[in-house]
């Protein structure tokens, strides 16, 4: 029998049964073959082939904290949402990532990040799902698993494809304000804490007197933008694949908590029938100068998770989470994302996921739903039925009816959203090339996507890709073309 240390827990099965021995199996004499009897050791060889749930299909190399959401300004007129309320501070849950890597990939390399937020209410959960950058690469759900797809690996080598990607972007010309904003400085930030977050698409906000609001949400970082230059994310992709994921660690455990500065931008619910270009679509933003940024609050990360597995691979973030106050707008992207979130959930936890620490509300849940597999918190239905005359809960229509949403009608298609005067592809990302970079950070574009096309790109995507460039600005496309032809 193998000798206890002292001062330390003895071990014990999952039943709580002391176990004998960590270092020996039991077998018959020394040398002789194994038994079916050691239990101990089934257990072990049992519970480490079932460790792992699958990754997530997006999104699966991330590192989260939890915190809290404070309100600094009074937004009351625009929403009834009980963690918007003056005075209010709410716990809190986020997480970073990047999209198309693999749980194993380096932080570093160039892509979206991910900033999903989960807010505890008093209403319940309400999960803000966005990314690091205010828009998206395509506009209409159908096209989005193509698009990840594109981004993804090969099926005949397994390898990411620079020609793949740049095939889909430039058969898909949607995608230029987004590619735009990835191959400029910000699609490699310095550290999860030196990025901005956004909603990205638009809501609706609705306040206690039942108006109705279009509102944009901006997550500014109070520890301000920085970036890494291609050359240095490829050295620390080398160095250190869990970059990001320790900074945030580190800085936390440190005590230099970090935190950002909610805005949100407002449009009265009658601008949006004659905007000058679909205020739904998340390709575009919404100028600042047209809809001026509104300060809400500040959320502050000060607390890492006590197991990462529990509580940050095991969140499950879902845009359908949503309170009183708030609301989903028409934008075709985000009406898919409402119902695909959950749907992953059940496949990748399973159906029970909402139980778990990270993702229970921090108020009473009184729901029908019941049993399922790793069910664990007891039905509180007296009756498993609504209506019923046994004290069942009763749904609250007057106080908690879904906020109303927006007027619909006419035929079934499938068509492009009705354009408008300024809907098109290339204006936006133009404006960020020649109005928001300065002339370095122009340089870095031209260098970043030279890079990138020189990359395993061939004709005729590589003509197409500095075509693309040429809309989206004549004089950046020539650089491109320029370099990519030796120049
Ligand atoms: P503004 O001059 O008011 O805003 C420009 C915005 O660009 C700022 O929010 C700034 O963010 C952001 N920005 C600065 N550098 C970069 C960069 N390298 N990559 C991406 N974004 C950057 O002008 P408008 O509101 O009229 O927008 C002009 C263009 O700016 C848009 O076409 C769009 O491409 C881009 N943009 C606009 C945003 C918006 O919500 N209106 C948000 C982000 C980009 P910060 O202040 O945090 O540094
Ligand atoms: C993760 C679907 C668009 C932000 C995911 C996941 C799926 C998904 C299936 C994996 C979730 C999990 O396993 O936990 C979709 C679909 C989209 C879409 C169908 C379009 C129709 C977007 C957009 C944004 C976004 C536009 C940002 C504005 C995120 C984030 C995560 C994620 C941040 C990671 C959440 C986490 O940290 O757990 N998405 N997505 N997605 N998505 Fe999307």
């Amino acid at each position: 029998m193998t000798s206890t240390a002292h001062n330390v827990p003895r071990t014990t099965n999952n039943a709580g049964v002391p176990v004998e021995s960590d270092e020996h199996s039991l077998t018959v004499s020394p040398d002789g073959p194994i038994l079916l009897q050691d239990h101990y050791l089934i257990e072990k060889m049992a519970q480490f082939n079932r460790e792992r749930v699958p990754e997530r299909v997006v999104h699966a190399k991330g590192a989260g904290a939890y915190g809290f959401f404070q309100v600094t300004n009074d937004v009351s007129q625009f929403t009834r949402a009980d963690l918007f309320q003056p005075g209010k501070t709410t716990e809190m849950l986020a997480r970073f990532s990047t999209v198309a890597g693999e749980q194993g990939s380096p932080d570093t390399w160039r892509d979206p990040r991910g900033f999903a937020l989960k807010f505890y209410t008093q209403d319940g959960n309400y999960d803000l799902v966005g990314n690091n950058t205010p828009v998206f690469f395509v506009r209409d759900t159908i096209k989005f698993q193509d698009f990840i797809r594109s981004q993804k690996r090969r099926p005949d080598n397994g390898m990411r494809d620079n020609d793949m990607q740049w095939d889909f972007w430039t058969l898909s010309p949607e995608s230029a304000h987004q590619v735009t904003w990835l191959m400029g400085d910000r699609g490699i930030p310095k550290t999860y804490r030196h990025m901005n977050g956004y909603g990205s698409h638009t809501y609706m906000w609705v306040n206690a007197g039942g108006e109705k609001f279009w509102i944009k949400y901006h997550f500014k970082t109070d520890q301000g933008i920085d970036f890494l230059t291609q050359a240095d994310a490829d050295r620390i992709a080398g160095e250190d694949g869990d970059y990001h994921r320790r900074d945030l660690f580190e800085a936390i455990d440190g005590g230099n908590a970090p935190s950002w500065t909610l805005y949100v931008q407002v449009m009265p619910f009658a601008d949006a029938p004659d905007y000058r270009f679909n205020p739904f679509d998340l390709t575009k933003v919404w100028p600042h100068g047209d809809y001026p940024l509104i300060e809400v609050g500040r959320m502050t990360l000060n607390q890492n998770p006590e197991d990462y597995f529990i509580h940050i691979e095991q969140a499950a973030f879902e845009p359908s989470n949503m309170v009183p106050g708030v609301g989903p707008s028409p934008d075709k992207m985000l009406l898919g994302r409402l119902f695909s979130y959950a749907d992953t959930h059940r496949y990748r936890i399973g159906p029970n996921y909402a139980q778990l620490p990270p993702n229970r509300p921090h108020v009473p849940v009184h729901t029908y739903a019941k049993d399922g597999p790793m069910r664990y918190e007891p039905s509180r239905a007296a009756r498993p039925y609504a209506p019923n005359s046994y004290g069942g809960p009763a749904a609250d229509t007057l106080r908690y009816g879904e906020p109303a949403g927006w007027e619909t009608g006419g035929e079934m298609v499938r068509e492009a959203y009705t354009l408008r005067r300024d809907d098109d592809d290339f204006g936006q990302p133009g404006t960020m090339v020649r109005q928001v970079l300065d002339d370095a950070a122009r340089d870095r574009l031209v260098g970043n996507v030279s890079g990138h096309l020189l990359n395993g790109v061939s004709r005729p995507v590589l003509d197409r890709a500095l075509q693309y460039w040429r809309n989206i600005d004549k004089n950046v496309g020539d650089r491109i073309a320029h370099k990519v032809n030796g120049g």
